[in-house]
């Protein structure tokens, strides 16, 4: 019995916020953020969307294109770093309330951008111990809120989203989740971080008037991290397979910045056709980005299945993780 990726939604708030926009707001140019990150503009949720809400229309789709009621449907985990709660109701339980899927195991885990591979290699342990039949992954932000429109640092990089998967079982190896490295080095932590309203510095005046409840970044300490990481891990999961990367049909990156996708790319060798891209869109959406270009290349036609995905993602913590997944939806 293998997990299998059955089928994939995603949603994007309506509203843009272009580089232009931007420019207005902060100390920037369009030239400059697109020279150096790739981004043209990004997705921002309206006041009254929660991150739950943008989980939501992403969790539907999925759900309908994989042929499932939502009543089969065991167990629902979600990948946030901007929960619609600090503490609790898990935005997990919050999304299962809103699709009214009740009496099922529901929790958030914590891996900023790396979220939603590795939630992909809770499921796969799940489906294929044969605890769980039917799980719902949901990576969702809307990070806009944990952003400080001041801070060109960071606002120019970020942007909501969400997407999700139904990862089920199947017998057939050919569409299955092959192989999957998930790690962490905590020593980074500080590199990028929301310091302020959790138990270190707990929500005050002073947390609010200093800013600590804002994602803070040492932006290129984390670009050179980012890099060395992710090539070394994606050579690694090939190498560990056997499988060369002319035969992987999809090269689906954690879209954080052209550059950095542009450097693993490169010294694999793959073909930009194979890369999927979305970074221009939507900026970096963290837990969300993943899935959110699983799906776009999936509704341009571009995914079939049994086709071979290698996804790669690098996020806060440091967190970084890389999957091969053939694909197992229609
Ligand atoms: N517009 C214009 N100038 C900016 C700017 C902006 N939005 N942000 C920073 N600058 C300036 C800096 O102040 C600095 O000016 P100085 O030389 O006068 O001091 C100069 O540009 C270079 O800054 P630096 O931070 O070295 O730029 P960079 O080339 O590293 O690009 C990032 C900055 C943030 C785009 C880049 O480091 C990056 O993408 N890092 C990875 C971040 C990431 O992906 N995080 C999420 C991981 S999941």
């Amino acid at each position: 019995m293998y997990a299998s990726l059955k089928s994939i939604g995603a949603y994007a708030p309506s509203r843009i916020l272009s580089n232009f926009h931007l420019e207005e707001m902060v100390e920037t140019s369009d030239e400059w953020i697109e020279k150096r990150t790739g981004i043209k503009e990004r997705r921002i949720a309206s006041a009254e969307e929660a991150t739950s809400d943008l989980g939501v229309q992403a969790a539907l789709k999925a759900i309908e294109r994989a042929g499932i009621a939502k009543e089969e449907i065991d167990l629902i985990i979600c990948a946030t770093l901007s929960p619609d709660y600090l503490c609790m109701p898990s935005t997990a339980c919050v999304i299962a309330g809103k699709l009214d899927i009740n009496n099922v195991m529901a929790f958030d885990i914590s891996a900023a951008c790396s979220g939603f591979v590795y939630m992909l290699s809770m499921a796969k342990a799940f489906i294929e111990s044969g605890m769980k039949k039917n799980i719902l992954l949901i990576g969702a932000e809307k990070i806009s809120s944990m952003i400080d429109y001041t801070d060109r640092g960071t606002c120019i990089l970020f942007g909501d989203g969400a997407g999700a998967a139904i990862i089920g079982a199947t017998e057939n190896k050919n569409e299955a989740i092959l192989d999957i490295h998930a790690s962490a080095d905590g020593r980074y932590g500080d590199l990028l971080i929301t310091p302020g309203c959790g138990s270190k510095y707990p929500c005050s005046q002073e947390t609010l008037d200093n800013k600590l409840n804002y994602i803070k970044m040492q932006g290129n300490e984390v670009y050179k991290v980012a890099v060395k990481t992710l090539t070394n891990d994606v050579i690694d999961i090939l190498e560990k397979n056997n499988i060369d990367a002319s035969q992987v049909d999809h090269f689906i990156p954690h879209q954080a910045n052209f550059r950095i996708i542009e450097a693993v790319r490169a010294k694999l060798n793959f073909p930009i056709e194979k890369t999927v891209l979305t970074v221009a869109k939507y900026g970096n959406t963290s837990a969300a980005s993943i899935p959110m270009a699983i799906n776009d290349a999936y509704e341009e036609g571009r995914i079939k299945k049994g086709d071979l995905m290698l996804l790669d993602t690098f996020g806060g913590g440091f967190t970084w993780a890389s999957a091969l997944v053939r694909f197992g939806g229609q």
